[in-house]
């Protein structure tokens, strides 16, 4: 009997291109309306919009590309690995326009500046982290990279986005603990925290299966 998950495990290599397009321009569309907002003079408080807009889809983008793996092992559709380089890469230059943000516009590259805020909001200090750990995936996503590290050294890089996204969700609810707001980083600490144990679980039953 064919799986109701069958058609979409089956795409063509055209369909997956088609899917690959229409992801890297959706994944545009926020940044897209946020030039649009800015230059419409539409934000009351552009810096402050910005700077949280472009944290907002940093973190949704790890949450993202850190759910490809448990849903291409759930729904069975192995093309979803295809979408997962280009999405941990967008979640690597929304943080660098959130990080430009504050290097630039807040702070206009004034280090004693930047440095008074992070002692004063040291959840800044947590994102820097987070941010810094971000660079290596980066640089190493390409095939080449691949090859020239091999595929074990690679992986394992790679499993930096296992602190980088926890990470991520401490900078957001260390910020919004100083408001006593914590819905959202509740929401997302439950969503990374599934997403990880997930993987303990697999790896746990990976292993009981081995002789
Ligand atoms: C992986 C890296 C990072 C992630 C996932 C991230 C995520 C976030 C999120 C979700 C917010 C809150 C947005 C909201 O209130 O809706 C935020 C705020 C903020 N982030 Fe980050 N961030 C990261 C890196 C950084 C870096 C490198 C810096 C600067 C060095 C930084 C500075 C800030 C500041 C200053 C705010 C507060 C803005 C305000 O008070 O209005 N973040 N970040």
């Amino acid at each position: 009997m064919k799986s109701a998950t069958a058609p979409l495990a089956a795409l063509t290599a055209k369909q997956i291109g088609g899917i690959k397009a229409a992801v890297f321009v959706l994944a545009l569309v926020p940044l897209a309306k946020l030039v649009y907002l800015v230059f419409m003079g539409a934000l009351v408080e552009p810096l402050q919009y910005i700077t949280r807009n472009t944290g907002d889809w940093t973190l949704y983008f790890l949450c993202i590309t850190l759910a490809i793996t448990p849903l291409r092992r759930l729904a069975k559709w192995n093309w979803l690995l295809k979408l997962r380089r280009m999405l941990g890469l967008y979640a690597f230059f929304y943080g660098l326009l959130h990080f430009t943000t504050f290097l630039w516009f807040d702070h206009f590259f004034d280090v004693a500046e930047m440095l008074k805020d992070v002692a004063k909001r040291p959840f800044i200090l947590v994102g820097f982290i987070a941010f810094v750990l971000l660079i290596p995936l980066a640089v190493t996503s390409t095939n080449a990279m691949v090859k020239r590290l091999g595929g074990k050294n690679w992986l394992w890089l790679h499993r930096l986005v296992y602190v980088i996204a926890p990470l991520g969700v401490l900078h957001y609810w260390w910020m919004k603990s100083a408001k006593h707001d914590l819905a959202q980083p509740m929401l997302f600490a439950g969503i990374v925290g599934v997403l990880l144990l997930l993987r303990v679980w697999w790896a746990r039953q990976k292993a009981q299966k081995l002789p």
